[in-house]
Order: structure tokens, then C-alpha cells, then sequence
């Protein structure tokens, strides 16, 4: 189905209830809604926004198209936790009404500030021609949860030098100062992002360019996030426009970061070392951080993509969230290991340790659609260890180390109904290494495999049958033990 722009720009309040109800009950049909992941209760989620604890909550808003599984008019929607792993659907949060916001209120971040939380966003407007006119908007939450917007947008045009091309802000507080750092496009149609500063949160002052060495990659860089960790800088952004190269890159867009010396905010130097992807699997896109009540980074993405479709699209529905991740830095690398409140959704314990000699087992206790699952593997004389799990007769989803050829790779290609296929249907990152961990969460619709305790992850979407329940641990080409504990997740 083509949806018209008028479809796409119509108003949440001129959508009747009874046409709700009937999108609503087509979502609910949908065999891949997900157990527990954040995902829309109808319509299109994006991007993660305005991930903030305030008043004793964890907040979190994401990119929401009501009405269909496209992109169209976007809102933020709400959700609030106290563990970052259950959460509340609490409704709308920015409807975009005002005209700064005309055609969506785009990608932002949240900063709590003397008892307030107040949000930074992108509101996009469209003129007659169709060219975009972004504005910087800000609007405060009070401890009711009650969303004021400012009197005006912040920020009202992009600085000389540059495109339309300048949203989804991201805000920190730094001594007694703000900074905003902004997604942007060149006017020579290269990414970048500009940097802002204000005394008060209300009045910003744009500073410049952040400089990297990274003059020419892509053409845009969207959803910017600055991070200090172990007194080191890390920029965190999702460049357009990177060619594929080998096993990177191989996605639609990509989701990385540079990691360097803190940003140096009166020369706007950034010193840093090379691009590095976030993600190795099929759907990740726009993370966004904050730090949890006890000072973690805490890392949350989308699983999905833009200009792709997936198959949920039928049930009027497309898109969820990552699981939280704690981020760590080590040796310049961003580790990225679930946070421990996961443990709050486990339930019926399972273990199972084996030898395995070029063989595939599978044990009647351990089987699932939504788990937990650690697994060991001593690699031993074996050529390839790895797991099928989703499985059933003719359906499988592979994550496997072929020592031989030095690779860890996510194979999709048999998950069940197909998406995505002209990105390809396997992805993979070189390990070398005598034993390897795979700690798989598993969903109804997706699955997030961190590798050796959080060295590199895959995220993808699957979409098997659900009886396709089945857990297989192999080894190829000699001898390997593995030992796997297993947890029900709800
Ligand atoms: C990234 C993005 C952002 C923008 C938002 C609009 O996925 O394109 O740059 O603010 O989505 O929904």
C-alpha cells in the first residue's frame, strides 16, 4: 500500500477513534509482537528520544508515526521505568501542533535541570515547494509528567555554511555550562556536527563546527550524542552515505563512534581515533545514551532501519527498541554489556554442558521463543562452533565462530520470512580466540547476540513461526565442549 502525503501528515486528532481501534486490533494479530522489547502500540517507532531519570523514573520517548508502519508525521511517544527493563506505555508526549513542528517533531534528548526535565528536539517544517525549514525546539515535563512547550523554538535557522540538514540535538551539562551538539550536512553535502553553548538552557549560542578527521564521510550525520568516559571523549552518531567495505558497513546506514581526547570546546577540536561501527548485525540505528541513577552509560537503539520495509508492515505496525546496554570503554572500544536489571525478567533456570564431536545436539529442556541464553564454547580441535536456535524444520537463525577463517558471523537467511535481502542476509566480525561466549536475547521478532561479554554485538530482527522453538548447539570439523545456562524472559 502507497500511503498519499495527506496520509502521511494527517493529524492525530482528526484520526477517529473507531479507525484507531481497527488499526489497534490488526497490530494485536500480528504473530511478531515482541515480549519485552519497547515497541509501538500501532504505527511506526523510530529513533530512541529524551532518555532521562527524573522524579525517581527512568524516561524515555521515541520517534512515533501513529497511523501506519511508515514515516509521516512524527510524535514522541512516552514510556517511563523504574528499572529500565519494565516498563509503562504512558501516550502521547509531543504532538506536533505548533507551526515550528508543522510536518514532525523530529529526534532530541532530555537533560534534568534544577527539578525540571526538559526536552530538546528537532521540529521539521516543509514549505510549498517541499524544502525543509528544521527549528531547535524545547519543551519542559514537569514531575506530573504535564509536557510545556517554550514560546518559540531556540534555535530558528541553520548557521551559515550549512544545509537543512541540521537536527536531532543532543544536550549536556558540563560545570555550570550547557552544550547541544546538532547533526548537520555541509553545504558541499558532507556530515558534520555543530556544537552550541548556553548559560541558561534558554538562550544558545552557536560555537562552530566540531572538528574531526573526517572531512569527507557521508553526507549526513544524524542523531549526534558526546560522551565522557574513563577521561576520554567519545562521539556517537549515525553517518549516510558510507559505502560497504568487506564485513563493514553493510546496512543502509551505519551507527558508530570516535573515540579521543575530551572535545576541546574553545579550539572545537575533537583528536580521535578511527570510525567504529556499534553494531554488527541487521538492525541498528540512532542509539542514543544517559546515565542511569547510579552513574552507567546506558545505551538504547533502534531495531530498525530506515527506507526498509519489514514484514509486521501488513499488521500495521513496524519497529521496537534495543535492550538497554551499559557502555564501558575498553582499550579505545565501547563494550557494550546488557544491564544487570535484565535479570528482573528471568525466570525457570536451565543449564546444559556437553562435548561435541562434529555433531549438531539439541536437549529437551532447552527450547523457547523468548530466552535468555549464555553459552560457553571451548573451541577445542573444532573448526566452527556455534548455535541454530528459532529453529524448526525448515527454519533456523545461526550465530557461529569458524576458527578456521578467524570470523563470527549472524546468519538470517533461513529465519523465517524474509526482510531486508538486497543488504544480504549474513553479517560478521573478525575474533580469534581458543574459547568464545554467546549471550543471546531472544524475542518473539528479534534477537541481540553479545559476544564475549560484550566485545561486539549483533541485533537483528527475525521473523521465524512460532513453533519454531528449537536450540542447537554444534561443532564442525573435530571436537569442542560448551557449557549454556537458559532463562524464560517475560
Ligand atoms: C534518524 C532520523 C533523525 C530524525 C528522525 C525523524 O532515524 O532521520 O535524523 O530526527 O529520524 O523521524
Amino acid at each position: 500500500m502507497t500511503w498519499s502525503r495527506e496520509e502521511r501528515y494527517r493529524k492525530y486528532r482528526d484520526v477517529s477513534e473507531k479507525e484507531r481501534m481497527l488499526l489497534k486490533k490488526k497490530v494485536n494479530a500480528c504473530p511478531w509482537r515482541q515480549s519485552f522489547h519497547i515497541q509501538p502500540p500501532t504505527g511506526l517507532l523510530n529513533d530512541p528520544n529524551g532518555f532521562a531519570y527524573f522524579n525517581g523514573e527512568y524516561h524515555l520517548f521515541y520517534q512515533w508515526f501513529p497511523h501506519g508502519p511508515v514515516h509521516g508525521l512524527k510524535h514522541w511517544y512516552h514510556v517511563t521505568s523504574t528499572d529500565m527493563v519494565n516498563w509503562q506505555n504512558k501516550g502521547l508526549a509531543i504532538e506536533p501542533n505548533e507551526f515550528y513542528e508543522s510536518h514532525g517533531a523530529f529526534s532530541g534528548s532530555g537533560i534534568v535541570d534544577q527539578g525540571d526535565l526538559y526536552l530538546f528536539y528537532t521540529g521539521n517544517t516543509r514549505d510549498e515547494e517541499w524544502h525543509r525549514h528544521p527549528y531547535q525546539c524545547m519543551a519542559k515535563m514537569t514531575k506530573e509528567n504535564e509536557l510545556v512547550k517554550a514560546a518559540g523554538p531556540i534555535i530558528s535557522s541553520p548557521p551559515k555554511g550549512y544545509t537543512e540538514h541540521v537536527r536531532d540535538p543532543k544536550v549536556w551539562k558540563t560545570g555550570s555550562l550547557f552544550y547541544m551538539i546538532i547533526g548537520a550536512q555541509r553545504e558541499d553535502k558532507t556530515g558534520c556536527v555543530l556544537l552550541y553553548q548556553s548559560r541558561d538552557i534558554k538562550e544558545w549560542e552557536f560555537l562552530g563546527e566540531v572538528i574531526t578527521k573526517l572531512d569527507a564521510f557521508g553526507y549526513m550525520w544524524e542523531c549526534p550524542d558526546y560522551i565522557e568516559l574513563d577521561h576520554k571523549g567519545i562521539l556517537i552518531f549515525s553517518p549516510q552515505g558510507i559505502e560497504a567495505e568487506g564485513d563493514l558497513y553493510n546496512n543502509i546506514y551505519q551507527s558508530g563512534y570516535l573515540v579521543g581526547w575530551p572535545l576541546n570546546r574553545s579550539t572545537m577540536n575533537f583528536d580521535h581515533g578511527p570510525f567504529q561501527e556499534l553494531d554488527r548485525g541487521f538492525d541498528f540505528y540512532a542509539p542514543q545514551t544517559t546515565l542511569s541513577e547510579d552513574g552507567r552509560r546506558i545505551m538504547i537503539g533502534w531495531m530498525g532501519l530506515p527506507e526498509m520495509n519489514y514484514p509486521t508492515d501488513e499488521n500495521g505496525w513496524a519497529h521496537c527498541l534495543t535492550l538497554p546496554r551499559e557502555l564501558v570503554l575498553k582499550d579505545e572500544k565501547l563494550i557494550q554489556r546488557p544491564v544487570r536489571e535484565l535479570a528482573n525478567l528471568r525466570s525457570n533456570q536451565e543449564e546444559v554442558a556437553d562435548q561435541l564431536l562434529n555433531e549438531r545436539k539439541s536437549y529437551p529442556h532447552i527450547y523457547g521463543t523468548t530466552y535468555e541464553l549464555e553459552v560457553e564454547f571451548e573451541v577445542g580441535t573444532s573448526e566452527v562452533v556455534g548455535i541454530e536456535f528459532r529453529t524448526s524444520e525448515n527454519e533456523k537463525t545461526i550465530v557461529h565462530y569458524n576458527h578456521l577463517n578467524k570470523k563470527i558471523t549472524l546468519d538470517r537467511s533461513e529465519s523465517g520470512k524474509e526482510v531486508g535481502t538486497t543488504y544480504g542476509t549474513t553479517r560478521a566480525v573478525g575474533y580469534d580466540g581458543e574459547t568464545i561466549t554467546f549471550h543471546l536475547f531472544v524475542d518473539v521478532s528479534s534477537c541481540e547476540v553479545f559476544i564475549n561479554d560484550g566485545e561486539e554485538v549483533f541485533t537483528s530482527r527475525i521473523f521465524p513461526s512460532d513453533h519454531s522453538t528449537g536450540i542447537q548447539f554444534f561443532a564442525q570439523g573435530g571436537q569442542a565442549s560448551f557449557q549454556a545456562k537458559k532463562w524464560d524472559l517475560s
